[in-house]
């Protein structure tokens, strides 16, 4: 497990990066903004791991929600009433905003390379948006280790994603990994 969790998810990294690459500038969309490459909040200096659930919450009013919705708003115009509940579910506070949300589309498992690799040409606008602009963005508010093999309890997708129930290559093990923040 320790060697192909990493390698599935490089591969994808890599895939994700590539996609980048081929549609900076979207062609045919008016929008002005759009075209504009996004900028990416810069890296906060909270220690989130030491904050109280109530510093947490008063951080994600003030700071993740607003920078985050600019950054959904430019991939799609139907997040512009984004709200708490578009990351943490209908169940938020319930939930005590515990993540990852199960209402979220479910993701490929960490094994499953194939599957990563379908969604990524059947979605590959969201499949970018997310790697490319969501991933980092949120590492960076909270001043977290991003995923990578060098850093395998980094975070990932499955930090706000769980995964498709079945998922072939999710071996028993998985929903462990899934669980320590991946
Ligand atoms: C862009 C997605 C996103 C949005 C929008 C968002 N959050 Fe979060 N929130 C997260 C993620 C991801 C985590 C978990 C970070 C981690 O791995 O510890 C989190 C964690 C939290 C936690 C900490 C839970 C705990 O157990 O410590 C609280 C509280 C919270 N969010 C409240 C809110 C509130 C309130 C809002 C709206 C003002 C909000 N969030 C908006 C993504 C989001
Ligand atoms: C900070 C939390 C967060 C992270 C990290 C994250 N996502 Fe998402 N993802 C979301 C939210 C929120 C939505 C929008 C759900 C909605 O529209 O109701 C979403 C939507 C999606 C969708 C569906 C898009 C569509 O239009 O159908 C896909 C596919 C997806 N994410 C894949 C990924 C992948 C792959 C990664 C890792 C590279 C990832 N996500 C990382 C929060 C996150």
């Amino acid at each position: 497990m320790k060697t192909t969790l990493p390698l599935a998810l490089g591969i994808f990294c890599v895939a994700g990066v590539a996609l980048a690459a081929d549609r900076v500038a979207p062609a045919g969309k008016p929008a002005a903004d759009a075209a504009a490459a996004p900028k990416l909040p810069a890296r906060s200096t909270i220690d989130w791991e030491k904050m109280t659930v109530a510093q947490r919450k008063k951080y994600m009013k003030a700071t993740v929600l607003p920078e985050m919705k600019k950054l959904y708003v430019g991939f799609d115009k139907k997040y512009k009433n984004m709200t708490c509940m578009t990351c943490h579910g209908s169940k938020a506070v319930e939930n005590k905003y515990q993540m990852p949300n199960p209402e979220l589309p479910k993701l490929p498992g960490a094994t499953d390379r194939q599957g990563f690799m379908a969604l990524a040409q059947k979605k590959p606008d969201a499949v970018k948006f997310m790697g490319t602009q969501v991933k980092p963005a949120i590492v960076a508010l909270l001043n977290l280790q991003e995923w990578s093999p060098a850093t395998p309890k980094g975070f990932a997708c499955y930090g706000c994603h769980t995964t498709a129930e079945g998922a072939p290559a999710a071996a028993p093990a998985a929903p462990k990994a899934a669980g320590g923040g991946w």
